[in-house]
């Protein structure tokens, strides 16, 4: 497997695998890799002849005091996963090979990006659409894999897919969890041992609002209640936000009467976590344990 630092050298390498007829799989990922983006590198290699994973953290899709310097970074390791999961290269460009000092080009979006995580993360979303749209310009891939952990990440990628016609299939897939429910992310190595046991409490809380769905309530307002009376047990839990949204707009609902999300942003101590879930009426929930959606 190689590592490939610069666009320049990347590009023949797809050509040549391009001339010989081979399909290409990208995996975008900011490194410091888990299982969540294993399964993801697993699946594109069951799909795809060729498999690249990017491994960038994107400077532009964090906000003035966010974690851009302090987040997590281990080439080493991150090479053994993908390795490992079958990857054929990893493209790990520094911050000046993607973006020219000067850059003024970003791709932008109206809808979808306002609500959720974009309420408190408002050029969030312009910094992903940006460096997905370059990855998909460099990689040019038949299909790219992202996490449904990232749930209104997975919806504004496939929007701005659609919009800007890139002809790339987006295949997401589902939430990957530690055995006690924790949704795996590469933020959960900020949490010390007492912030980590208190993190189960998101999950512990989207399990009462899927219950209840389950059981027919379709009143979103009593939903949401019950999961934020829950979080609020938790001390060291302060909510961002907790929506039910339409799953393919991500616009609020009243009612529970289409497929729906269920998503939340909790802060266990400095440590910014999301989870979610969807619900449809005739497929229940999907926990997201199992294959792909
Ligand atoms: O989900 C992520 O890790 C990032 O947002 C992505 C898609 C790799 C873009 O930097």
């Amino acid at each position: 497997m190689q590592i490939i630092k610069t666009v320049k050298e990347l590009r023949p390498i797809i050509q040549g695998w391009r001339r010989e007829g081979l399909s290409v799989g990208l995996v975008p990922t900011m490194g410091y890799l888990h299982a969540g983006h294993k399964s993801l590198i697993v699946k594109a290699v069951s799909e795809n002849d060729r498999v690249v994973v990017s491994d960038f953290v994107n400077p532009t899709q964090f906000g003035a005091n966010e974690d851009l310097s302090t987040y997590p970074r281990d080439l080493e390791r991150d090479a053994a996963v993908c390795e490992e999961a079958g990857a054929a290269l990893i493209f790990h460009p520094e911050p000046e090979e993607m973006y020219f000092p000067d850059n003024c080009t970003f791709v932008d979006m109206d809808s979808l990006t306002k609500g959720l995580c974009g309420k408190t993360r408002p050029t969030h979303f312009r910094g992903v659409c940006t460096v997905v749209s370059k990855l998909f310009h460099i990689v040019t891939p038949d299909r790219a894999y992202f996490g449904q952990k990232d749930a209104q990440q997975l919806a504004v990628i496939r929007r701005m897919v659609r919009d800007l016609n890139f002809g790339i299939s987006i295949v997401g897939c589902p939430i990957v969890r530690e055995p006690d429910g924790l949704a795996m992310s590469s933020r959960n190595a900020y949490l010390n041992a007492e912030e980590r046991k208190a993190a189960l409490i998101l999950h512990k809380s989207l399990a009462i609002g899927e219950k209840m769905l389950g059981d027919g309530e379709r009143d979103a307002a009593k939903v949401r209640e019950a999961i934020e009376k829950s979080l609020g047990t938790e001390p060291l839990a302060k909510v961002d936000y907790v929506e039910l949204v339409d799953a393919e707009t991500l616009e609020p609902v009243g009612r529970v009467e289409r497929p729906i999300l269920a998503a939340l942003a909790v802060y266990i101590g400095k440590t910014r976590l999301i989870d979610n879930f969807t619900f449809a009426e005739n497929a229940g929930c999907d926990k997201g344990e199992t294959g792909c959606i």
